[in-house]
């Protein structure tokens, strides 16, 4: 996949979320010094921030290889044993979506994560017993959009609890200059920060658009991607100069049109645009409220008079 293959592979070429890299690069260097295993980590934010990327990488410094699952693919208790126990010593094991694991999953964890051993049934009614088994030492790399969905048991057995935040512009300009770069796609400067900017401060969202661009550019034969270029691609995509797409507009403009700029529930949004309120509140809200298009108050959602200006209202 392209994007694999974009992916930085160490912290050297990893551009942004500097403090986690500072807390990371640390922790890496501890734990190699008295030759463990690092603490559990936990990585929260939204979605395309890098919290696989970063696991990746983790495994990569500590000279170690990275399991990846996610939480909705561990429903079954052999599942999970399943993997625990085939965990090479020092192993990173990275679990996406962990708010979403059963519970019955959460709890063959727990002693997992503490004491690197896990509990099995054996025999059924009478005669069951629970036998422990012992699991090499792993780092658990647990991955969110929502920490607050966390059980505080789980969170709690967490060493390192991290937010990964949105870019910065300058950041998502190296990015796609980098990604250009491996790609062999031409590009200047100001055609990358042109689809930075349109990127929601998103990685994933930049490395998508400029494989947009470049086909675009590509199949009308414009040779380098520069800033009219990139701007007359996107604009073909739909995604608009601060990079929202139809479904954010749609939310922007449900609340203005049909409720006067809110207050406006979660529900009614998102029955508005067919989306869930699970979609909304993870992938939509987070960026029209980094932005300053939207708040958060008691009765509900509203719009702020820069999201009016930008959707063409006064
Ligand atoms: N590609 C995707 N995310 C990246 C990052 N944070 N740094 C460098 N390249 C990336």
């Amino acid at each position: 996949k392209l994007e694999e293959g974009l992916r930085p592979q160490r912290f050297a070429d990893y551009i942004g979320q500097k403090d986690l890299k500072t807390v990371l690069e640390i922790a890496i260097k501890a734990a190699k010094g008295r030759g463990e295993t690092m603490d559990h980590l936990l990585l929260y934010g939204p979605p395309g921030l890098g919290k696989t990327t970063m696991a990746l990488i983790l495994a990569a410094e500590m000279g170690t290889t990275c399991k990846i699952t996610a939480a909705p693919s561990l429903e079954r208790p052999r599942d999970i044993v399943g993997l625990l126990v085939s965990l090479k010593p020092g192993e990173i094991l990275f679990i996406d979506e962990i708010h979403r694991l059963t519970r019955m999953a959460e709890e063959l964890l727990y002693p997992a994560m503490e004491d690197f051993r896990v509990e099995i049934a054996i025999g059924k009614g009478q005669s069951a017993r629970t036998r422990s088994l012992p699991l090499s030492p792993f780092t658990l790399v647990g991955a969110t959009t929502r920490v607050g969905s966390l059980t505080s048991p789980l969170r709690d057995r967490f060493g390192l609890i991290h937010r990964l935040h949105f870019y910065e512009p300058e950041e998502l300009t190296e990015i796609v200059l980098r990604s250009a770069d491996l790609l062999k796609t031409p590009i200047d400067r100001e055609g990358a920060e042109e689809i930075a900017g349109r990127s929601r401060g998103t990685p994933r969202i930049a490395n998508r658009l400029l494989k947009r661009v470049r086909d675009y550019t590509q199949v009308k034969n414009l040779g380098k991607i520069d800033r009219k270029i990139a701007d007359e691609a996107l604009e073909v995509f739909n995604v608009d100069p601060r990079g929202l797409d139809w479904t954010d507009r749609k939310v922007l403009s449900v609340m203005i049109d049909n409720f006067k700029g809110g207050p406006v529930g979660i529900e009614t949004i998102a029955s508005a645009t067919g989306e869930d309120v699970q979609t909304i509140e993870e992938v939509y809200e987070p960026y029209l409220m980094q932005i300053g298009f939207m708040l958060r108050t008691p009765r509900g959602r509203m719009v702020t008079p820069a999201a009016w200006q930008h959707m063409g209202y006064k």
